[in-house]
């Protein structure tokens, strides 16, 4: 059989077999609910337990910071609504960046919508807040500052520690979206200024469908889910054991990971794939910033080529890509992050994502390198856009 190379681990990771095999008597033998009081609850509440721990330690919280919610979207909004709700007779101005997931640019919205004020931060070509802007944009009212730690489309990792320290100086609060971030690169929230940071299982090889938000002690937020009060009463209704399970173990594993450092060796292999698709796609170049990047991360413009056809292409070719030109809703718009770092509109249609994981090998990568090329010319030659 032919070759095939996932490179979208941005999209999604495979659960670990390790984590399967963690999850599956969570549906056959221990069904138990956590909140009964019997052997078969406490089974459950124990596990629970032990994974909150798991997700705890992987960001260096105490497990009584961790809720586990529905996935990364139900964290973000948890923290967003739930915050500037909870703050709302203290202030109703609260401020987010451009280039965020829609999960949190659309509460943002929402919220815009009933009563809030929101500020929307520009970024530099490489994708950055800067944290001038961020300081001069808080003001008295202002309650609530989401910025994300790592960014989906272009990689770029904001300067989080400088960002989160201005809000905690003026004394406002600070959400993170970790959802890229967590699990990929060593984080800590013992040393960062981080009130709240959200995480999703299936960016680091656990489940889909449940995520975690991180509440730092002592901050209050209004539940968006109400009724039997689990979840430290932030997110009502009988807990999911297996994913709650699944994630305690895809956390515990991507710690195990980060100690020995498969970032650093991502990292190298991100490197020479950049590198070969620089050396070989004439006119292409990278999205995001080079320094400030996900360790697993690559993204490009290809000039006069569509990213869509890219997409295919590769998909016919064996290997997993993606494109920040895809539409979310049917329209054909390019993407809201590309054109925040000042992509023209037909530049931006031509961009491609390659996300590597913990399994990518260098010969997965020089797969992609020697398949890339001749897929980008063909496309060229076909298309109407010519080279000026
Ligand atoms: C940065 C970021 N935030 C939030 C989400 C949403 O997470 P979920 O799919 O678990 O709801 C994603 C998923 O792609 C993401 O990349």
């Amino acid at each position: 059989m032919s070759r095939r190379v996932y490179m979208d681990h941005s999209a999604t990771t495979p659960v670990d077999p390790k984590v399967v095999e963690a999850m599956v008597p969570f549906f056959t033998e221990h069904y138990g609910n956590p909140n009964s009081l019997h052997g078969w609850g406490k089974e459950a509440r124990s596990a629970m337990d032990r994974a909150r721990g798991q997700v705890a330690s992987l960001i260096g919280a105490e497990p009584k910071e961790i809720i586990f919610t529905g996935g990364g979207s139900e964290a973000d909004n948890l923290a967003i609504k739930g915050a500037a709700w909870a703050m709302r007779d203290r202030g109703r101005h609260i401020i987010t960046s451009a280039i965020e997931h829609h999960a949190v640019l659309d509460a943002f919205k929402w919220l815009g919508k009933n009563g809030f004020e929101v500020t929307v931060l520009p970024v530099d070509r490489e994708g950055l807040v800067s944290p001038e802007d961020l300081r001069g944009a808080i003001r008295p009212d202002t309650t609530l500052v989401s910025i994300m730690f790592a960014n989906n489309e272009i990689g770029t990792v904001q300067p989080i520690g400088e960002l989160g320290g201005i809000c905690r100086e003026r004394g406002v609060l600070f959400h993170t979206d970790g959802v890229q971030a967590a699990g990929h690169m060593p984080l800590d929230v013992r040393s960062l200024p981080v009130d709240m940071l959200t995480m999703a299982a299936h960016k680091m090889y656990g489940p889909k469908g449940i995520g975690a938000l991180y509440v730092r002690r002592g901050i209050k937020l209004t539940p968006l889910i109400h009724g039997g009060g689990q979840e430290f009463g932030l997110r009502s209704g009988t807990e999911n054991v297996p994913l709650v399970v699944g994630f305690g173990m895809a956390a515990e594993m991507a710690a195990e990971r980060l100690s020995k450092g498969e970032h650093e060796r991502e990292a190298q292999l991100r490197d020479r794939l950049i590198e070969g698709v620089l050396s070989s796609v004439e006119d292409s170049f990278v999205t995001g910033s080079r320094t400030h990047r996900l360790p697993f991360h690559a993204s490009f413009c290809i000039p006069r080529v569509e990213g869509e056809a890219m997409v295919l292409r590769l998909d016919f070719a064996g290997v997993a890509a993606s494109s920040g030109s895809a539409c979310t809703s049917g329209s054909l718009d390019p993407s809201h992050v590309l054109l925040s770092i000042g992509l023209p509109h037909e530049l931006a249609h031509g961009s491609l994502r390659l996300t590597l994981g913990k399994d990518t090998t260098q010969e997965d990568v020089d797969h992609v390198l020697s398949v890339l090329p001749p897929i980008i010319k063909t496309l060229r030659d076909m298309s109407p856009y010519k080279k000026a």
